[in-house]
């Protein structure tokens, strides 16, 4: 039996700790196939809509790639090919998808959008990025800690820098949801909202997780096994740049920062992309504006041993194909992973 059958993913509180363990140990099996060379196409003949509003690297090749492997024909469909927001609305859009394609993915602005897909075209809808969520970059990057420390409860991740953006979110439930403490080093106007603390409380309750929240940095990385910032500015927000670089300065990760967690083996993540040098053409505009080498990352902690970002880039592929073939094709769930 596949208690994930038919059901969309949305957004991390959707699940629970089981569920997601489910989710992050399967990926971790998928890629050992992966890596021997075993066949494991469970959508062999299903077709998957990739719909996108916002620019994607990781997770547009993830998604391709894991369509493939998993058997299944991947379409792109960006904002500017189709009829989606400018002449059609997303009900009818979401009719439409749903009579021809066996899941949809979406990346873009609203998570109401991915709701009403969801809601209206009757296949599974990955959330591939909203305003509000990450939830397929949670399975990969708690999948990359358990990787690593070979256990994910009882861990303490710190997030650093803007503390309101889908990343926050998404990292604050995720680790209140599966017990790894989860620390948001941000100053007072860039912490989560009270909405999301509370929500995010509340599975901490359950779990056993400590969520800190705190605008004192040295307070919020003491003691982390894994570091983790994102950019200062998020896709499609409209924000002051002088403003956001002065608060988020003293959050940078940087060689002094990652000492001060006190220990030896803390690792470093980011969803990416990141502004770790000038080698982008923002990078390089911004860092010349405010004569700064980066931003919310140090060239040197970036590329340093301590760093596992593009394990975790990597590990979006066999993420996502484990949420896809959990949702839509994989016949068998383990009883341990039900509630
Ligand atoms: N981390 C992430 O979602 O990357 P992309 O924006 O390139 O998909
Ligand atoms: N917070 C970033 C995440 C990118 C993967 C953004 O939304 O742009």
């Amino acid at each position: 039996m596949n208690h994930f059958f038919g059901k969309s993913f949305l957004k991390e509180n959707d699940f629970s700790a089981k569920e997601l363990n489910f989710l992050i140990d399967f990926a971790l099996h998928l890629k050992k196939l992966k890596e021997q060379n075993i066949s494991h196409q469970y959508l062999a003949g299903k077709n998957i809509a990739l719909l996108f509003e916002k620019a994607s690297t990781r997770t547009r090749s993830a998604f391709t790639v894991a369509s493939t492997d998993l058997g299944a024909h991947p379409e792109f469909l960006g904002k500017n090919d189709i009829q989606f927001g400018n002449k059609e609305s997303v009900a009818d859009t979401a009719v439409v998808l749903g009579s021809m394609f066996d899941g949809i993915e979406f990346r873009g602005f609203s998570q109401e959008t991915v709701t009403e897909l969801a809601a209206k075209s009757g296949v599974p809808v990955w959330n591939g990025l909203t305003d509000d969520w990450h939830p397929t970059q949670m399975i990969a990057d708690f999948m990359t800690l358990k990787e690593y420390f070979n256990k994910l409860k009882g861990l303490t991740l710190t997030y650093v820098g803007d503390g309101r953006n889908n990343m926050a979110n998404s990292l604050l439930m995720t680790g209140a949801i599966l017990g790894v403490n989860i620390h948001i080093g941000s100053p007072v106007s860039l912490q989560p909202s009270k909405k999301v603390q509370n929500l995010a409380f509340e599975q901490a309750k359950k779990s056993g997780a400590t969520l800190l929240i705190t605008d004192d940095v040295q307070k919020a990385v003491e003691n982390a096994d894994a570091l983790y910032t994102d950019v200062w500015v998020s896709m499609g927000e409209d924000v002051d740049y002088d403003e956001r670089i002065k608060l988020l300065l003293p959050y940078q990760i940087n060689s002094e920062l990652l000492k001060k967690t006190g220990k030896e083996d803390t690792i470093i993540l980011h969803c990416l992309p990141a502004f770790h040098d000038k080698k982008t053409t923002i990078g390089k505009k911004l860092a010349e504006q405010y004569e700064l080498e980066a931003l919310e990352i140090t060239d040197e902690v970036f590329k340093s041993n301590n760093s596992v970002v593009f394990q975790e880039a990597a590990n979006r592929m066999h993420a996502i194909k484990s949420i896809m073939a959990a949702t839509l094709g994989h016949p068998f769930v383990p009883e341990e992973y039900f509630d």
